[in-house]
């Protein structure tokens, strides 16, 4: 395997492992197209203020590309997976860097083996549904966001706080037998007991300070047709405020259609975004061209990095 050697201003040295990956430069910022693990390992220790991200769910959907991850067959392969993961993003972290994690739940199957499939989006729904976890029973609700969040806690993340993001126009369902899901979670982390944390930088209703129920409706976003699992930026931007200054960098390493870029860039803030699927990568580069963003390096193409 080679190693490029890039020096690229604002940001320091990046040893990338992959010479067939790219990376395009704008704004004093980054987007790199390869698996968030090995680009992780690649980047400079202690550059990000903040780290903003939505991993994919355990087995809901198929992004269609090799090495991602959700797709693990176990439940419990999936929570290693991504607490490897966040080990690797604890060493980007500066000493009071934090952690912002939205991750959904899913409930094991009751049973039924297979899902409606969906042709039309490039981010399908997984046809196959797979076995109840071991210790769980059909129709359990996993807790998968729980059981990441102390697997996160024993390798030595500090769990400051779960915060309800409440959907008012969540998806209806079809279930009969238990309430509606309309929330998800998203906690925060931090790397270190004291953290940067911008307590008055936003202001809940009335003035109040932040509470951890936030109202934020989900939006769709037309430069993500076929990406169906985007942020709202409501939900990013407070995150963006509280766990960093203008001029810090912000890292989502499941970057998607680009939401956690879009935001930091747009409150002030530099951003450098992993993205495996390349399709998904030239989304984000394409609507932060639509708002504005300008492309440091090589007009209209990406920035091949070479060995
Ligand atoms: C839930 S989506 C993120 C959505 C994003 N928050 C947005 O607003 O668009 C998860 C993303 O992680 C990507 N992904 C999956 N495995 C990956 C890996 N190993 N490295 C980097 N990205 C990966 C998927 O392609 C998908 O775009």
């Amino acid at each position: 395997m080679s190693v490029a050697r890039l020096s690229y201003p604002h940001f320091g040295v990046f040893e990338h492992p992959r010479d067939e990956d790219y990376l395009t430069v704008m704004e004093r910022s980054v987007l790199i197209m390869g698996d968030a693990h090995a680009v992780l390992d690649a980047m400079p220790a202690k550059s990000v203020q903040t780290v903003i991200t939505s991993p994919p769910y355990w087995s809901l959907r198929d992004y269609g590309i090799d090495g991602q991850i959700g797709l693990e067959a176990s439940v419990y392969d999936f929570i290693d997976a991504l607490a490897d993961l966040f080990d690797s993003v604890q060493r980007v972290l500066k000493d009071d860097g934090t952690l912002w994690l939205n991750i959904g739940d899913s409930y094991t199957s009751g049973g039924r083996t297979w899902r409606a499939p969906d042709k039309k989006n490039a981010a399908r729904a997984m046809d196959q549904r797979p076995a109840t976890p071991e210790g769980l029973k059909p129709k359990d609700l996993i807790g998968v966001p729980w059981r990441l969040a102390f697997a996160l806690q024993e390798r030595g993340w500090f769990l400051r706080s779960d915060i309800i993001w409440n959907k008012p126009n969540c998806q209806p369902e079809s279930v009969r037998d238990r309430p509606t899901r309309s929330h998800e979670y998203v906690f925060l982390l931090s790397r270190s007991e004291r953290y940067l944390y911008n307590v008055d930088a936003v202001r809940g209703p009335n003035d109040r300070r932040v509470r951890t129920v936030w109202d934020v409706k989900t939006q769709p976003v037309p430069e993500a047709s076929g990406h169906f699992a985007t942020f709202p930026t409501a939900l990013v931007d407070p995150c963006v405020l509280m766990g960093s200054n203008v001029g810090d960098v912000v890292l989502d390493p499941f970057m998607g259609s680009g939401t956690t870029a879009l935001s930091a860039g747009l409150l002030g803030r530099r951003f450098a975004g992993i993205e495996l699927n390349p399709d998904y990568l030239e989304m984000t580069r394409q609507r932060l061209l639509k708002h504005g963003f300008v492309q440091d390096r090589v007009a209209d193409e990406h920035v091949a990095i070479s060995a």
